[in-house]
């Protein structure tokens, strides 16, 4: 673990290779992404951090957007010096991995967006984080993660792959309250990034579990048609976490798009 500006970063495999960088969603951490490193790692550099406030990465005041979430990542590029890295982000990954090609998508050379969506939070959205907030200033975080993290699986995870869904729901009841406020504030005050993705240029990858509550398959399938040649691909048996839900499917559509990129 190296840490750079405050945040945690992983890095794994050889830096001659290929550089990925994995943007985790909320509110969990890199570990999230371990079986695509796991299975990446001989080919590609694989980069993988704590966003702000969450994981190993302080929470500091907690007062985040999702803009200082992308300085975040470019300082990172910076320090690590990676050239031209694919981008690869979930849900909240994704919000923060659209903005940063928004700002500047000459530095990636491919984009992989899994469970996320380009719009921004509407007014339900939005009174949804306020009522988180609420939730954990009241009943504190434990209430908050015991009542969002069983959204984010899908039934079949749940039920078959107790011991994954249970680790991954206890590193999250450990998060830190001013961390977690600061991404639903973030997530609450994010730009909708709609309007660019008829402007990626790079080659994209769009996963989606079919049985993702957040954001379901339709609108995953909607923004892929609205980016130029990307790939499309539904997660059997998965839902809103589909690094740990489906591995094996995850890593093989993620190979192929990454095998595909570097062979251009
Ligand atoms: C995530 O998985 O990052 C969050 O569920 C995204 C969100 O709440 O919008």
């Amino acid at each position: 673990m190296k840490l750079i500006n405050g945040l945690a970063v992983f890095e794994d495999g050889h830096k001659n290779n290929k550089p990925v960088v994995f943007i985790h969603g909320f509110p969990f951490d890199h570990t999230m992404w371990h079986n695509q490193i796991d299975f990446l790692k001989n080919d590609f550099y694989c980069v993988t951090y704590d966003l702000r406030g969450l994981g190993q990465s302080k929470a500091g005041q907690g007062q985040y957007t999702i803009e200082g979430f992308t300085d975040d990542l470019f300082e990172i590029m910076d320090e690590l010096k990676l050239s031209r890295p694919v981008l690869c982000g979930l849900s909240m990954g994704g919000y923060i991995a659209l903005r940063a090609m928004e700002r500047n998508q000459e530095r990636f050379s491919g984009l992989a967006l899994m469970d996320t969506k380009a719009s921004a939070d509407d007014n339900e959205g939005k009174l949804k984080r306020a009522d988180g907030i609420k939730k954990i200033n009241l009943q504190g975080i434990k209430n908050f993660i015991a009542g969002f993290v069983p959204n984010c699986f899908g039934d079949i995870a749940m039920q078959e792959m107790k011991d994954m869904y249970e680790t991954t729901l206890d590193k999250s009841l450990k998060s830190d309250p001013v961390g977690v406020k600061g991404c639903l504030l973030a997530m609450a005050g994010r730009t909708d990034t709609e309007p660019f993705l008829e402007k990626i240029e790079v080659p994209a990858l769009v996963m989606c579990g079919s049985l993702d509550k957040l954001i379901p398959p339709e609108v995953m399938r909607g923004m892929a048609e609205k980016i130029k040649g990307s790939e499309f691909a539904s997660v059997p048996r998965a839902g809103h976490i589909t690094p740990l839900e489906n591995p094996e499917f995850v890593n093989d559509v993620l190979a192929g798009f990454l095998r595909r990129l570097i062979k251009k």
